[in-house]
C-alpha cells in the first residue's frame, strides 16, 4: 500500500451540508491544506465539537477532492455522527489528516478497475474513480445494500447494484453480484478489486478473490482514538505471510490491506 503525506491538524469550516439518503449527508469541508495532499484510500480523524463529549475524534474516508475543498459522506448512527452530520453550515471543526495509506494503484497491473462497496462504504469510491479515470483506467462500480434505501452511488458511473432483498438489481451479496458477473467482467482486460465496507462482506470478498487469484485492495474498518499510532485502539490481525498472524495499527499500516492478508 502507499504511504501518505505528513498530516496537519487545522480547524475546517463546514462550507455545505447535504443530505443524500435517510441519516446520510455529504458534509464539505474548506481544507486547504488536506485537499493539495490527499490521496484515495485516505482518512481524517474529526473532533466534532469543542465540548468534552464525544471526547474523542471519529475517522471518515475522504469522499472527493475538489480543490481546496474536501468532501465526507458521514451516516448518522451515533452520537458523534448525529452531531457532526446537523452541525451548522459556517461553523467549524478540528480536523487531522490525510492520515493512513492510500488504494495502490500502481504495483499490480491491471485495465480495469472493480470498485466494490457497500453501504456507508461506497465513501471512498468518488475520489478513487476519479483518480483512476484521470489515469486513463476503466472503472466498474458494483454497490450493494440491503434494500435500495442504502444504495449511496451519487456521483459514480458504470454501477451494478446488488440488493438483499432484490429491491434493486441483483438479489443477493456483492460478492454474490460478483461472481455472476466476473465472466463478463473480465472481457474488459486485466482486472483489480478495490472494496469497501462491512468487514465481513471484505471477508468474503477476500475469499472470493483469493480463490480466482484476483488482486484486491480491501479498506477496513476498526474502533480508533488517535489515529496516529498512538492509543492501541485500531489493533487487527492479519495473516503474516512469513506464518501465523500478526497485529497491525489500522490507522498506520491501513486501512487499506492487500486482501491476501485477511486469509487468517
Ligand atoms: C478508517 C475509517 C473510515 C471511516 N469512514 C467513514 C465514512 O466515510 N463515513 C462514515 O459514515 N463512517 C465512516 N467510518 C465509521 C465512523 O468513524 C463511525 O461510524 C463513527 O466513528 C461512529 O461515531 P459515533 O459517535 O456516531 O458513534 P458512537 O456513538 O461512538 O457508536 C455508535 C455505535 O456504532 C459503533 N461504531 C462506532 N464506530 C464504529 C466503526 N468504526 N465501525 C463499526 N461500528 C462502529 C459503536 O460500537 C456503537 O455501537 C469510518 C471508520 C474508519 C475506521
Ligand atoms: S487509532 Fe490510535 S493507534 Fe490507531
Amino acid at each position: 500500500m502507499l504511504e501518505t503525506n505528513s498530516p496537519v491538524d487545522i480547524r475546517a469550516t463546514i462550507v455545505q451540508m447535504r443530505s443524500i439518503s435517510l441519516g446520510v449527508s455529504i458534509i464539505t469541508l474548506e481544507c486547504s491544506e488536506i485537499a493539495a495532499s490527499a490521496k484515495p484510500g485516505n482518512f481524517v480523524n474529526i473532533k466534532i465539537n469543542d465540548a468534552t463529549q464525544p471526547l474523542l475524534r471519529r475517522p471518515f474516508s475522504i469522499h472527493h477532492v475538489r480543490g481546496s475543498l474536501i468532501d465526507l459522506m458521514v451516516k448518522s448512527i451515533g452520537c458523534g455522527t448525529t452531531l457532526f452530520c446537523n452541525a451548522p453550515v459556517g461553523s467549524s471543526v478540528m480536523v487531522l489528516g490525510p492520515l493512513g495509506n492510500s488504494f495502490d494503484r500502481s504495483s499490480t497491473p491491471f485495465q480495469t478497475a472493480i470498485l466494490v462497496s457497500g453501504g456507508v462504504g461506497t465513501a471512498p469510491m468518488l475520489f478513487l474513480e476519479k483518480t483512476l479515470v484521470g489515469e486513463g483506467k476503466k472503472v466498474i462500480n458494483l454497490i450493494g445494500g440491503r434494500t435500495k434505501n442504502d444504495l449511496l452511488a451519487q456521483n459514480l458511473a458504470n454501477c451494478r447494484f446488488a440488493t438483499d432483498d432484490g429491491s434493486v438489481g441483483f438479489r443477493g451479496t456483492i460478492v454474490q453480484l460478483l461472481q455472476s458477473e466476473l465472466p463478463d467482467l473480465k472481457k474488459n482486460g486485466t482486472l483489480k478489486i478495490f472494496a469497501c465496507g462491512p468487514n465481513l462482506m471484505l471477508k468474503a470478498l477476500a475469499r472470493f478473490c483469493h480463490e480466482h487469484r484476483l488482486a484486491c485492495d480491501l479498506s477496513l474498518e476498526s474502533l480508533m482514538g488517535c489515529g496516529i499510532g498512538i492509543c492501541y485502539g485500531c489493533c487487527v490481525e492479519v495473516s503474516n505471510p512469513a506464518g501465523g498472524s500478526r497485529t497491525i495499527l489500522l490507522c498506520q499500516e491501513g486501512p487499506v490491506i492487500n486482501a491476501e492478508l485477511l486469509q487468517i
